[in-house]
């Protein structure tokens, strides 16, 4: 199949793009609405990009009505996240928290999960996830005005909580524990399992 980008419809182009840019991580946001709302809600389009000082880059699309999603409001409003690690055993909640609510509903209390406050932002963190990475944002790029559009929301990570049980010898996290969930095309998900060493050459 040839695909002509200025020629193809948008929903055509856009499940080209997520069946071949895969396996995605998974960013699992929690932000501030401006009555203090808890929101969460999923983003595979993410990913980490230095570690000096830490970065990462997430994108809540416009809505296909064009629209702003919640979580893009709300990190214009108070400029602060937390990245929670999407887990084989949250992976229904994870789902579940994508459903479209109303800004005054929370998705914590939709999902049932329970939070923790921060250490260095507003929004809390989802008590059942393993990892959390408190965030400011440092820009918020928007590439395109129409449906699907792209809103580059860039971070800088200023405080990093690991679960303990995670660890292995050398206080690294072992994939093995994390059993990270990762985003493939449709309504694919993979977990992080069947994994394989590679040492650098
Ligand atoms: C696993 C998963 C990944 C998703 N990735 C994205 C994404 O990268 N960008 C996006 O705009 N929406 C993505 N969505 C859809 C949003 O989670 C959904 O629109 C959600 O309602 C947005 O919530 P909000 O309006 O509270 O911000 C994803 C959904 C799932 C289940």
């Amino acid at each position: 199949m040839e695909m002509d980008v200025k020629s193809a419809s948008v929903v055509d182009v856009y499940h080209a793009l997520v069946g071949s840019v895969v396996p995605r991580p998974i960013a699992w946001v929690t932000t501030l609405g401006p009555t203090g709302v808890v929101n969460l809600a999923p983003f595979s389009f993410f990913n980490t990009f230095g570690a000096n000082p830490p970065v990462v880059v997430f994108s809540p699309t416009l809505r296909r009505d064009g629209s702003k999603k919640d979580t893009l409001k709300n990190l214009e409003h108070l400029g602060e996240f937390v990245l929670n690690s999407a887990v084989e055993a949250l992976a229904e909640q994870v789902n579940l928290s994508s459903k479209e609510v109303p800004p005054d509903e929370s998705e914590v209390t939709l999902t049932g999960l329970t939070t923790l406050p921060a250490a260095r932002v507003q929004p809390p963190r989802i008590a059942e996830a393993p990892i959390h990475l408190e965030g400011l944002v440092r820009q918020i790029i928007p590439i395109g005005a129409g449906p699907i559009s792209a809103n580059l929301v860039i971070g800088e990570i200023i405080h990093i909580h690991i679960d303990d049980r995670l660890l292995d010898g050398n206080g690294r996290v072992d994939p093995r524990r994390l059993r990270a969930i990762a985003r493939l095309g449709g309504d694919y998900y993979c977990r992080s399992t069947d994994l394989f060493e590679m040492p650098r050459p």
